[in-house]
């Protein structure tokens, strides 16, 4: 990840804006409980964290991501909003980490993935993982692209064909995954296409 981002990382959050659709609509949903936890897995650049944090002033965040690269910006961009006592960033693997070691908790009242499923091989894995993170009465929050079914079929290759060359595999059984990780963890899940099949958006809950 570190060599995809080096470069990257410094035009990223710039042009993400753009097509990285529904991740101020998952943050404007967060909704933490007052003092509650929220964490994010693949945090890159720490863009979500912060706009989240200033949403939400009650609640502490923490972020995880693979590239020491994509953290050296995040905690730059944390420390310049000012957040550095309440956005706490530690390098971690999606598929395996340790939440108690990392960050003194070992579950969150939010976790969520936006736009790292599909760059993770073992996606149902990260998904497997982050699910157990959840705390009592918590929820996981995923947003990634769709399949683009309800939009013209050349754009959909176009789209993909123009993600791989960044190594973005949108995750066409995502639903299934999902309700497969909520059936064995005991957990309650929800799945939404939103524009067009542009966004899928995925929640894991456990009451
Ligand atoms: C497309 S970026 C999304 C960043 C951010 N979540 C957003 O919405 O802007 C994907 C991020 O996932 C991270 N990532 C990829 N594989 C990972 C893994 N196995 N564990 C943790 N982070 C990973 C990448 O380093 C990158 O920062």
């Amino acid at each position: 990840m570190d060599a995809i981002y080096r470069t990257q990382r410094h035009f990223y959050d710039l042009t993400r804006k753009y097509y990285l659709l529904g991740r101020d609509r998952l943050i404007r949903h967060l909704s933490p409980p007052p003092g509650g936890s929220v964490l994010e897995i693949g945090c890159g650049t720490g863009r979500n964290l912060i706009v989240a944090a200033k949403a939400w002033p009650d609640a502490h965040f923490f972020g995880i991501d693979i590239s020491e690269a994509m953290l050296e910006t995040a905690r730059a961009k944390v420390a310049k909003a000012g957040l550095s006592d309440r956005i706490t960033l530690a390098q971690g693997d999606a598929t395996a980490f340790d939440a108690q070691a990392l960050f003194g908790r070992p579950a969150f009242d939010r976790v969520f993935q936006s736009y790292t499923l599909s760059m993770i091989p073992d996606w149902q894995g990260a998904i497997r993982e982050a699910a157990a993170k959840i705390a009592l009465g918590g929820r996981l929050d995923i947003v990634d692209f769709g399949q683009q079914n309800g939009l013209p079929r050349l754009w959909r290759k176009a789209l993909f064909a123009w993600l791989a060359k960044f190594d973005v595999s949108p995750r066409a059984t995502l639903r299934e995954a999902v309700e497969g990780v909520a059936a064995a963890q005991g957990l309650e899940a929800d799945f939404l296409p939103l524009r067009l099949g542009y966004v899928w958006v995925a929640r894991l809950s456990r009451v």
